[in-house]
C-alpha cells in the first residue's frame, strides 16, 4: 500500500488561501504517495470543487448523530453526502479543549463507519502519561473505548493516528524509535481486535512532521504515513512530504 500523507489544516486558511493552495498543489502532485486533506468545514465544499478525485477531502470532526435537532453539528450522513471521504476524530486538541473522551468518541466512530466514511482514530499520550511509563497501556485504553463493540468490513474503513501530545506543534518529534515501538503495540492490538483486517491497517504518525524528518519515519517498518499540521499549511511543503519536490 502507498504511504498515506493527511494533511489537517486544522482552524486555519481563508477561501483564496485554499484556492492558491489547490492551484499550486495540483501542478506538482504525481500521486506517488496517497494525499488526504482535512479543510475547516466551511471549506469542504470549495475544496471539494477544487481537488481531483485523487486527492480525498475529510472532515476534522462530526457528530454522533446522523440527522436531528443538534444545533451547530456536523452531519455525518451530510458529509458523505458532500462527498467527503473521511473525517479525523479523537484528535488531541478534540481531547484537550472540547473534553472529547475515548468512550464518547466511540458512537462518532461507529456513526461515521456506518456512512462508509473512513475514520482516522487518533490516539496519544501527554508527556506526562510518557515520563510514567504509561504510553502503551493508555493507548491501549484509547483503542479499546474508542473502537468498542464494532467491526470494520475491509482495510479501509478505519486509520489509526499515533500523535503523541508532547510532539503537536511544539517541533519536538518522537525519535523513529519511540514512534515505531507504539506503532507496532498498536498494530498487535488492532490484530486481536479485529483479526480479518487488523493486521492491514494503516497506522500514521503525527507530531512536528516535518521534510527533514518524513523520511526516516517513514522508513519505519509500521509507519504507515504521517498526520500532518503545520507543515501542511503550504503546498511546497506538503508537495515535498508526499515525495514530490
Ligand atoms: P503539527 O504537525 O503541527 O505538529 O500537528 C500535528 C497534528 O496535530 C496533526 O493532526
Amino acid at each position: 500500500m502507498k504511504k498515506l500523507l493527511v494533511a489537517n489544516w486544522k482552524m486555519n486558511k481563508t477561501q483564496k488561501e485554499v484556492a492558491d493552495f489547490f492551484l499550486e498543489f495540483k501542478k506538482s502532485f504525481s500521486e506517488k504517495r496517497d494525499a488526504w486533506i482535512a479543510p475547516q468545514t466551511l471549506h469542504l465544499e470549495m475544496a471539494l470543487s477544487l481537488t481531483k478525485s485523487h486527492v480525498k477531502i475529510g472532515a476534522q470532526n462530526c457528530s454522533e448523530f446522523l440527522n436531528g435537532a443538534y444545533t451547530g453539528e456536523i452531519s455525518p450522513a451530510s458529509l458523505k453526502d458532500l462527498g467527503g471521504h473521511f473525517v479525523i476524530l479523537g484528535h488531541s486538541e478534540r481531547r484537550q479543549y472540547f473534553s472529547e473522551t475515548s468512550k464518547g468518541l466511540n458512537a462518532k466512530v461507529r456513526s461515521a463507519i456506518s456512512q462508509n466514511l473512513k475514520v482516522i482514530y487518533c490516539v496519544g499520550e501527554t508527556l506526562t502519561e510518557r515520563e510514567a511509563g504509561q504510553t502503551l497501556s493508555l493507548i491501549e485504553d484509547q483503542l479499546h473505548q474508542g473502537l468498542n463493540d464494532m467491526s470494520i468490513a475491509n482495510t479501509e474503513n478505519l486509520i489509526i493516528a499515533y500523535e503523541p501530545v508532547w510532539a503537536i506543534g511544539t517541533g519536538k518529534t518522537a525519535t523513529p524509535a519511540q514512534a515505531q515501538e507504539v506503532h507496532a503495540h498498536i498494530r498487535q492490538v488492532l490484530h486481536h481486535k479485529f483479526p480479518a483486517f487488523g493486521k492491514m491497517l494503516r497506522i500514521l504518525y503525527g507530531g512536528s512532521v516535518k521534510t527533514d524528518n518524513v523520511e526516516e519515519l517513514l522508513g519505519q517498518k509500521d509507519i504507515d504515513g504521517g498526520l500532518v499540521g503545520g507543515a501542511s499549511l503550504k503546498a511546497k511543503d506538503f508537495l515535498a512530504l508526499c515525495g514530490d519536490k
